[in-house]
């Protein structure tokens, strides 16, 4: 036999070759470590602490009730992973990064975003059981009206991250032609507020479930469009959608349903539009297939955690359900990276 043949498996992992790395096996396994830094200095407020000053360990220490030793091996690995910089004196300043999108009030805050993650921290711990029972571990409600602290956390932690994807949308798609939307499942409204303010003959209606759009009221009001974005309380799937409208956008709401759900969708907003009108879904979706991109892939496991029907769609089987409810022209679109969103848009014949 050749020495070839003979290659132990040490050797095999030295030999340079696809599958012979496990690097990416170890950052895999121990990913969590450096997620639960960030969602532990977001929830304890260090950053907001840091947002004018540099503090010292003993400092930060008293101000945050830590023990000294523990929090300095903490700071530390904040350096370590980029949130924070110490410097040679010993005091703890934000990074750039930390400054641009992590200090409460600052134009790209995505705090609240990150405390919706930390809120599914625990759920995640329980894939295998969900795996086993099918059920989801968080009550889906618990975020959209039964509990009203988790309720705003995530409607504001949609609405940040909406402000940002949302001005990517508005470059996407043009709506300068169009003059009444229904925005289903719309949750702060943002979207919706965001295109009555590029286009000031636009009128929109958010529906949503009663406790989210309490709050979007309050969202809506604050990006001054409220004599134009108007709010409905009501279920998607079992309440009458408003008709006449030129423009259904139907943002995030895919990734909750199953094909069944989202053909129904689709179906209604077919109902709730003019002939000629445009139907814009937008969400995370993966390629043909559902396994790429890898990011939407695990999105589709975060909605299975979460939602009783959550996973994830392909847009392009969303793009062939919309011709199969009778919308013509169907057109797909990116977001740029790294939004990890599309948009699939359909017209109703
Ligand atoms: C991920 S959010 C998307 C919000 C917004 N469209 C966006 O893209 O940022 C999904 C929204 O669907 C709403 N929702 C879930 N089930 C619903 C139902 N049966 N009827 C109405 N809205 C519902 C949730 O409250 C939530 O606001």
């Amino acid at each position: 036999m050749s020495d070839k043949g003979n290659a132990t498996g040490h050797e095999k992992l030295q030999s340079g070759q696809p599958g012979s790395d496990p690097s990416m096996l170890m950052q895999l396994s121990t990913a969590y470590w450096g997620s639960q830094v960030l969602l532990t200095a977001n929830r304890m407020g260090l950053f907001d602490l840091l947002k004018d000053d540099g503090h010292s360990t003993e400092e930060l220490a008293s101000a945050l009730g830590l023990q000294p030793r523990h929090l300095l091996l903490f700071l530390r690995a904040c350096v370590g992973l980029g949130l924070l910089t110490e410097s040679p004196a010993g005091q703890y300043r934000n990074s750039p990064l930390s400054a641009a999108f992590l200090v409460p009030g600052a134009p790209g805050f995505m705090g609240n975003a990150i405390s919706y993650s930390d809120n599914l921290y625990d759920t995640w711990g329980q894939l295998e059981q969900t795996l086993r029972s099918g059920t989801p571990p968080m009550a889906t409600d618990t975020y959209t009206g039964h509990d009203a602290e988790k309720t705003r956390h995530f409607v504001y932690g949609m609405h940040d991250r909406a402000l940002g994807i949302g001005q990517a949308m508005v470059g996407i798609v043009d709506l300068t032609k169009y003059r009444r939307m229904l925005d289903i499942g719309g949750g702060p409204g943002t979207y919706s507020s965001l295109f009555a303010r590029r286009h000031p003959e636009l009128r929109s209606v958010v529906m949503d479930l009663p406790g989210v759009v309490a709050i979007a009221s309050e969202i809506i009001a604050g990006l001054g469009v409220a004599d134009r974005v108007d709010t409905l309380a009501g279920d998607y799937l079992n309440d009458h959608w408003p008709g006449g409208n030129d423009v259904v956008l139907i943002s995030g709401v895919f990734h909750r349903e199953s094909e069944q759900g989202c053909r129904a969708l689709i179906d209604s907003a077919r109902q709730a539009l003019e002939v000629g009108g445009l139907l814009v879904v937008s969400d995370v979706f993966t390629d043909a297939g559902n396994t790429t991109p890898p990011f939407a892939a695990l999105f589709g496991l975060n909605m299975m955690l979460t939602a009783p029907d959550g996973g994830v769609h392909a847009d392009a089987d969303v793009g062939q359900w919309m011709i199969d409810a009778g919308f013509t022209d169907i057109q797909y679109r990116q977001f740029p990276p790294p939004m990890p969103h599309r948009v699939v848009m359909g017209t109703r014949a």
